[in-house]
């Protein structure tokens, strides 16, 4: 079973996606076994709580310096043991000696095509402000490895979402979220623990 690590920053929807996911049967190959996030007010960290599920916050504002708050971050990932880390809404940078230890094993979920509408400056609401402005008929959602560039990892799953007239960031938002954050980041979770799970079998 893959054990899996979910970092946050919000409200949780695609951890509470991930936590249905594995209730309902669509993942069967792994497990979330710990939540963290760098906002303690994170209503994700009630969604973990009420799961049952480890959690804590790692705040960079607890710390001296940016070096001591990324030993404190990836003390606690090396603590859980885990096979697999899920970006979900994570807005903090994920420190590059981290991204060494994991390469191939850290995930993210952005709400457009990559490579549209990424990079810099472009994170939650904002990436839909940007495709309105732009007059995109079709948005999505990308989900994606994660190396030391932004939004830059190879690309592993995407799903397209018609923009509708009249659409305001918010109700776009809402949209791409229930037709393909939701759907989407389960089923990469799940496609990468088979994978793992048959090449341990093949092994
Ligand atoms: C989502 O829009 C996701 O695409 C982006 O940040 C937001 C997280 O929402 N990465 P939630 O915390 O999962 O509800």
């Amino acid at each position: 079973m893959l054990r899996v690590g979910v970092l946050v920053s919000g409200g949780g929807t695609n951890l509470q996606a991930i936590l249905d996911a594995e209730k309902s049967g669509i993942i069967t190959h792994a497990s979330v076994v710990y939540v963290l996030s760098n906002n303690r007010h994170a209503y994700a960290l009630q969604r973990a709580e009420a799961a049952g599920i480890a959690n804590e916050c790692i705040s960079p504002a607890d710390f001296s310096d940016r070096t001591a708050f990324h030993r404190a971050l990836l003390a606690a990932v090396e603590r859980e043991k885990l096979d697999l880390i899920v970006l979900a809404g994570y807005l903090v940078r994920i420190p590059d000696e981290m991204i060494r230890r994991y390469r191939g094993r850290i995930v993210n979920i952005h709400p457009s095509l990559i490579p549209s509408f990424c990079g810099k400056g472009a994170y939650g609401l904002k990436v839909h402000e940007l495709a309105l402005r732009r007059g995109v008929k079709v948005t999505g959602a990308t989900v994606h490895l994660v190396d030391e560039g932004l939004d830059e990892g190879p690309i592993l799953l995407q799903k397209a979402v018609e923009v509708k007239t009249g659409d305001t960031p918010e109700t776009l938002q809402r949209r791409v979220m229930e037709e393909a954050e939701w759907i989407l980041l389960p089923r990469a979770i799940e496609e990468i623990a088979r994978e793992v799970s048959e090449r341990g079998n093949r092994a």
